[in-house]
């Protein structure tokens, strides 16, 4: 062959290659609502910058009937491009391709992806569309699976890996997603379950349909497993967009800063209408949350599980925090089984990744209950105090209303490390509510009285009055001060400025013993 013959060969192959499964299956995957895996990383990188790796690899099967069989990518597109300006390692399941599934080169793509994202400190987002291991492959496609959980694992906690279940992802595929820090989901289309709703009518005889047993929803709302629910893969690679935007590219870097640094100091009254008069009254913490944030954005992490608990990603004067809030609107704001994986985690994460941790309380305690109990709250609620503890970045607690007993100390009290803490002086910090406490403390007083539903009424006043504010805590300095909420804005974003140089060292040693 001439040059002019192997540039015009080159030429012909790859825009065979990038074909994929072909025009029939192309046009089927469009029709099911989905993007190809093409497709997805084009609106997913900037324009041009996408490089893609390993193109040309081939798959080494043979059984049944796999010599010499076609496909082309094996299957998976790899490579790396910029999202907002900045490296992004990407992998994108190609269903028009053997259905997406996983053989050996298929997995070896990934790897080498994920190798390279590692060593060069860049976040990994992968899309999964697959039928799951390529059955003719064997025991190479398992092995294939598991080098890439390993590798998920040896990137955690150095670079951000997203998933993005965009189609099937089923059996012990669902573990890679489960492996990386965040997972998005498309509603209708993903599909995410241990085992699908045939296996389950078999072995338990219930019945359920794919939706409902492994739809986004489902593994939102009732397991916790996903963390963003898209409508389309337009929506999630939109989300996806976004949550980067929140993130530094790895564990040595700060997050970017967006916005011109300048600190509101303008006061919001709004502020100091929030909190109703009555204790038993609820009120949504979110306007609070939007208050107090650059530009009211608020990424919301997990919005439909534990809704008790609300975390998510903001910015405050520019820079990215984290946010833990109790949510008042749902059980009172108490912390359940579910609360307690959801702050951990997220606190977990924050902490990785250099994100301060804004904390806003409003916590009447730990969720009561036999099956709370039964299910392990002690150990689940345990993963809140370790997080916080473990937490280096800075810590900003801010307490509105209720503080009570372990939960009060749970979400980031001053001893587990927050480097300020500050209350409204609608904060009640006590051990526990002016109720629970005095049939307890008062019990004989009461019962000598003559009126003892008078006297119950006076000793709640009388803790009420003694107990039930933030003066206490600030005496003890436990609580650095006590401020109007309209002036919460400005003490956050002053209070992160003062801790950007914060520096805190621990023991060394392997990683400490969360109570999983
Ligand atoms: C090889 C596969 C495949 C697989 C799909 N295909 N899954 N090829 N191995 N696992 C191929 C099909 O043969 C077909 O090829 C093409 O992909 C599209 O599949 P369809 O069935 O036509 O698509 P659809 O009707 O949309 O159904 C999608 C599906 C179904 C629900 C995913 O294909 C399916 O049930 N596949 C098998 C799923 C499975 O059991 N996987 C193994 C799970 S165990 P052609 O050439 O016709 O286009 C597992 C263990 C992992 O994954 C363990 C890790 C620890």
């Amino acid at each position: 062959m001439t040059t002019k013959e192997k540039i015009e060969h080159l030429r012909k192959e790859k825009a065979r290659l990038i074909q994929g499964g072909g025009e029939k299956r192309i046009q089927k995957q469009h029709e099911s609502g989905k993007l190809t895996a093409r497709e997805r990383i084009g609106l997913l990188c900037e324009p041009e910058t996408f490089q893609e790796l390993f193109l040309f690899a081939k798959h080494r099967g043979t059984a049944f009937g796999m010599a010499g069989q076609d496909l082309p990518a094996d299957g998976v597109v790899t490579g790396v491009g910029t999202v907002n300006g900045r490296q992004i390692y990407v992998a994108s399941q190609d269903f028009t391709v053997s259905g997406g599934s996983v053989g050996e080169v298929h997995a070896n793509k990934i790897c080498q992806t994920l190798d390279m994202a590692l060593k060069s400190g860049v976040p990994v987002v992968i899309f999964n569309d697959s039928g799951g291991a390529r059955i003719q492959e064997g025991i190479d496609a398992l092995n294939g699976y598991a080098k890439i959980f390993y590798r998920n694992v040896l990137l955690s906690g150095v670079v951000p890996q997203i998933s993005i279940i965009s189609g099937p992802c089923a059996g012990g595929a669902a573990y890679s997603p489960a492996l990386t820090d965040f997972i998005i989901m498309v509603r209708g289309i993903g599909k995410l379950f241990i085992t699908g709703p045939q296996v389950i009518k078999q072995v338990t005889g219930e019945v359920i349909s794919d939706e409902e047993l492994g739809g986004a929803m489902a593994q939102q709302k009732e397991s916790g497993v996903v963390h963003f629910i898209a409508e389309s893969d337009q929506h999630a690679i939109e989300i996806c967009q976004k949550l980067l935007s929140f993130l530094p590219s790895n564990n040595i870097e700060d997050p970017p800063e967006y916005g011109d640094g300048e600190i509101v100091f303008a006061e919001d009254p709004g502020l100091d209408k929030i909190i109703p008069d009555s204790p038993r009254e609820a009120y949504d913490i979110k306007d609070v949350i939007l208050r107090v944030i650059d530009n009211g954005d608020f990424l919301e992490v997990q919005e439909h599980f534990a809704t008790n608990a609300i975390i998510g990603f903001a910015r405050v004067n520019t820079r990215s925090v984290g946010i833990i809030a109790n949510q008042p609107m749902s059980f009172a704001g108490a912390i359940d089984i579910d609360a307690s994986d959801k702050i951990a985690r997220f606190v977990r994460f924050c902490n990785i990744f250099n994100i301060p941790l804004v904390t806003f309380v409003d916590v009447p305690g730990f969720m009561p209950g036999v099956q709370q109990e039964y299910g392990g709250i002690i150990r689940h609620g345990a993963k809140i105090l370790f997080a916080y503890s473990a937490a280096t970045v800075p810590k900003i607690t801010i307490i509105l209303r209720k503080a009570y007993g372990g939960a009060y100390i749970a979400m980031c009290g001053k001893e587990l490390g927050a480097d300020r803490v500050v209350a409204w002086p609608t904060a009640e910090v006590a051990v526990m509510g002016a109720e629970g406490a005095v049939p307890i403390v008062y019990r004989d007083d009461i019962k000598k009285a003559e009126d003892p539903q008078a006297a119950r009424k006076a000793f709640i006043q009388q803790y009420q009055d003694q107990f039930a504010n933030p003066y206490l805590g600030a005496a003890r300095n436990l609580i650095d001060d006590v401020i109007e909420p309209r002036h919460t804005r400005r003490y956050l974003s002053l209070a992160l400025e003062s801790l950007r140089t914060k520096r805190e060292l621990r023991p060394q040693k392997k990683h400490g013993n969360i109570p999983l």
